[in-house]
């Protein structure tokens, strides 16, 4: 197909003004054909072919940034040559975030080049005065041309650089405005190359949009070593820290962080602060959930509240923090299999603290706090459940058991419902009681 959206990257045989994958303007250009340029040479090979056991990788070097929950979710800090893509909606952080580790690694590694696309020296200096930032290694430069901010790479030889952002980033030599998809890929790509060659490690800021807007950073996901994403509601001041790609280390593993007057602050013990005052008595429709962030246990309370629809209103569903499809699933099930009917009822469910939980580990927590709320009774003593349920009423394991079950006893829970296995782990101090059926979790709740 001869044609290509350079904002979207929508192929089409035909020519449009516009384009028919994301509705932009002139954005289409036809392809090269490479084959008119002839077939490439095959017949030659560099170099002898190793098998993998000839090859010897040596340990990855790392350097730590200084932010221990950075760090760990990095898999225990920077890596030299490495590409992190560093992707969050406008406002929530990154250069905020960015900035702290600029400051952290100048103050105790080396050289750092931070060159802003979207905002002056001047507004780079005011925030970094908001956290402290005052290294006199740290190099702020307010650019948008790359070939300028490769020069100043050269001059710099920065230990890390940081470009905020790729979207303001342009290639003089390419075609397309800054942040097209062409844009992208080439200055990704030239950013990449001169990364491995001068063996420092590159942070490349993407805006990533609610609608999650094509020409995102998602498109050059693929030629980065490390994807992160920053998330978090502005309205709310947790954020969380994710790896969505890691070619040196786990993935999918998590850093919280609370954003405060003086930049992002870290929480190394998440479930305390999710918790927040924990000695209050129980209410009813709350139960305390191990969730899974990544490789780590978060103990959270999810509450629901079940209340009649006045009049001949239609019953409203709402949660915050829980995928609203997974509720209703288990509201029918609910129904099904337990006889409870709460068809008549609104229902509303959320996780206190602002975390942001889509695991199915939560599905017990959601009809054992519906139920108590509906019946209007406390749950007795700190109890807490995790297991995904099945549309049969079927009570599924979970991963991690284990590690769920200590962080809840760490936080004082004495009691939790779990998916029956042939051998449950055992935590003193911790009533362990492993369910096979959705009825039987029930029976095994004691309410006050
Ligand atoms: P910012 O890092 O500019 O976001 P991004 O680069 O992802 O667009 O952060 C923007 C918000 O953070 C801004 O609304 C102000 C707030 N903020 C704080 O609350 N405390 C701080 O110390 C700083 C620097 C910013
Ligand atoms: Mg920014």
């Amino acid at each position: 197909m001869p044609f290509v959206c350079e904002q979207c990257g929508h192929r089409s045989v035909k020519w449009f003004g516009r384009c028919p994958g994301c509705g932009q303007w002139d954005s289409l250009t036809e392809l090269r054909d490479d084959a008119a340029a002839g077939a490439p040479d095959v017949t030659w090979l560099g170099e002898e072919l190793r098998s993998i056991s000839d090859i010897d990788v040596g340990d990855v070097e790392r350097t730590p940034c200084g932010l221990s929950e950075v760090d760990r979710l990095l898999g225990g800090g920077l890596v030299p040559g490495g590409v992190v893509l560093f992707g969050g909606e406008p406002g929530i952080g990154k250069s905020t975030l960015l900035l702290q580790l600029a400051e952290s690694m100048a103050c105790s590694v080396g050289k750092v080049l931070y060159i802003s696309g979207e905002e002056s020296e001047g507004q780079v200096k005011l925030r970094a005065s908001r956290i402290g930032a005052t290294s006199d290694r740290l190099f702020v430069l307010s650019e948008q041309a790359l070939h300028r901010m490769m020069a100043a790479v050269e001059q710099v030889e920065p230990v890390v650089l940081i470009v905020d952002s790729i979207q303001t980033t342009a290639d003089e030599r390419v075609a397309g405005e800054a942040g097209s998809v062409k844009q992208l890929r080439e200055v990704s790509s030239a950013l990449i190359q001169l990364t491995k060659a001068k063996g420092m490690t590159t942070f490349l800021v993407g805006h990533i949009t609610k609608e999650g807007a094509f020409a995102g950073p998602k498109t050059v996901e693929h030629l980065v070593d490390v994807a992160i994403y920053l998330e978090g509601s502005r309205t709310e001041d947790v954020r969380m820290l994710r790896s969505v790609k890691n070619r040196f280390g786990a993935t999918n593993e998590v850093a919280v962080f609370q954003m405060t007057e003086a930049g992002l602050v870290e929480i190394e013990d998440p479930s305390r602060f999710f918790l927040g005052e924990s000695d209050r008595p129980a209410q009813p429709g709350s139960i305390y959930v191990p969730v899974l962030e990544g490789t780590r246990p978060i103990l959270v309370e999810l509450q629901a509240l079940v209340s009649p629809t006045g009049g001949y209103g239609v019953p409203q569903r709402r949660c915050t923090g829980l995928d609203i499809n997974r509720v209703l699933l288990m509201l029918a099930v609910m129904e099904k299999h337990l006889d409870v009917h709460i068809g008549s009822a609104d229902v509303y469910l959320s996780l206190a603290g602002g975390l942001d939980v889509r695991e199915r580990g939560t599905d017990l927590g959601v009809i054992a706090a519906v139920l108590s709320s509906f019946r209007n009774r406390a749950l007795a003593g700190r109890t807490a459940a995790v297991g995904e349920v099945g549309l049969s009423g079927e009570v599924r394991p979970v991963r991690r058991l284990k590690e769920r079950l200590s962080e809840a006893r760490e936080l004082g829970i004495e009691r939790m419902i779990v998916p029956r296995a042939s051998r449950l782990p055992v935590i003193k101090g911790l009533e362990v009681v492993g369910v096979e059926r959705v009825s039987e979790a029930i029976t095994a709740l004691s309410f006050e």
